[in-house]
């Protein structure tokens, strides 16, 4: 039986990943901030371990190592991430509320992948997924706006491409993909997408990576997007 971890799987899109992987009968490894508050995930059913994480925090990281302790994983999904303010602009930067974004949407990502590189290691997928954003698109990017969100994104899209080539050699396929715009609780009512179709496109395109396809920015639907 395969392994994925799926951070913020409390809710959203990372609740939806928890479900349909359960569902297709995969041993889903969910994490949350707030375990006692995890009642969707609790509820999914299937074989769902829930684990508790923040990934800003270096000790509740460090923690989560120590718990799986090596216990091979095929599929990481980096899922956890914050709009948070989005962005000010010039002349009312507020540089505190931009750091919570970058160290939700940047470090925390890189963070839970080094701290459970040993794990996919021992997997037999070696698959790295980060949900990112088209706003994290430098080359998309035509209006401005939610400088916060959309640097955190282009740095995590940088971050990503960076750890592809280096793990390359031994066989990572590492990517970033863009859910399309969802109706979940950061992607408000007005999104035109669901979360359990963007999800089920998604898996199609985690499910058919090959090698060649390491160090991708793909939309949801399998598209290739520009950097
Ligand atoms: N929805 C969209 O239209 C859209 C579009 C482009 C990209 N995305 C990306 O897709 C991913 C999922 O988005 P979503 O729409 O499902 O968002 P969401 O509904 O706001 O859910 C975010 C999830 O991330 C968790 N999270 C936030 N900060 C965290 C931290 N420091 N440590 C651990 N977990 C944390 C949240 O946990 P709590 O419940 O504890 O807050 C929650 O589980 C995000 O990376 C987002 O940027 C979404």
């Amino acid at each position: 039986m395969p392994v994925v971890l799926v951070t913020g799987a409390n809710r959203g899109l990372g609740l939806e990943f928890t479900r349909q992987y359960a569902a297709a009968g995969w041993a889903v490894l969910g994490t949350a901030r707030d375990v006692e508050r995890a009642e969707a995930l609790r509820n999914v059913a299937g074989d769902v371990e829930i684990l508790p994480v923040d990934v800003t925090e270096s000790q509740q990281v460090a923690a989560l190592t120590a718990r799986l302790n090596g216990r091979p994983i095929d599929l990481l999904i980096n899922n956890a991430g914050l709009y948070g303010l989005g962005g000010d602009p010039l002349g009312a930067m507020n540089y505190p509320a931009w750091e919570k974004v970058m160290a939700a949407n940047l470090f925390g990502p890189v963070r839970l992948t080094e701290a459970v590189l040993g794990c996919l290691r021992a997997g037999r997928q070696r698959k790295i997924v980060s949900l990112t954003s088209l706003m994290g698109s430098i080359g998309d990017n035509v209006t401005g706006g939610s400088l916060y969100y959309r640097s955190s994104k282009a740095a995590l899209n940088a971050a990503m491409k960076t750890l592809a080539i280096e793990l390359n050699r031994e066989g990572f396929r590492v990517i970033v993909i863009h859910p399309g715009w969802v109706r979940t609780d950061m992607g408000g009512t007005e999104a035109p997408l669901e979360a359990p179709a963007s999800v089920a496109a998604m898996r199609q395109v985690i499910d058919r990576l090959t090698t060649a396809d390491n160090g991708r920015f793909f939309n949801y639907d399998g598209r290739i997007l520009p950097w």
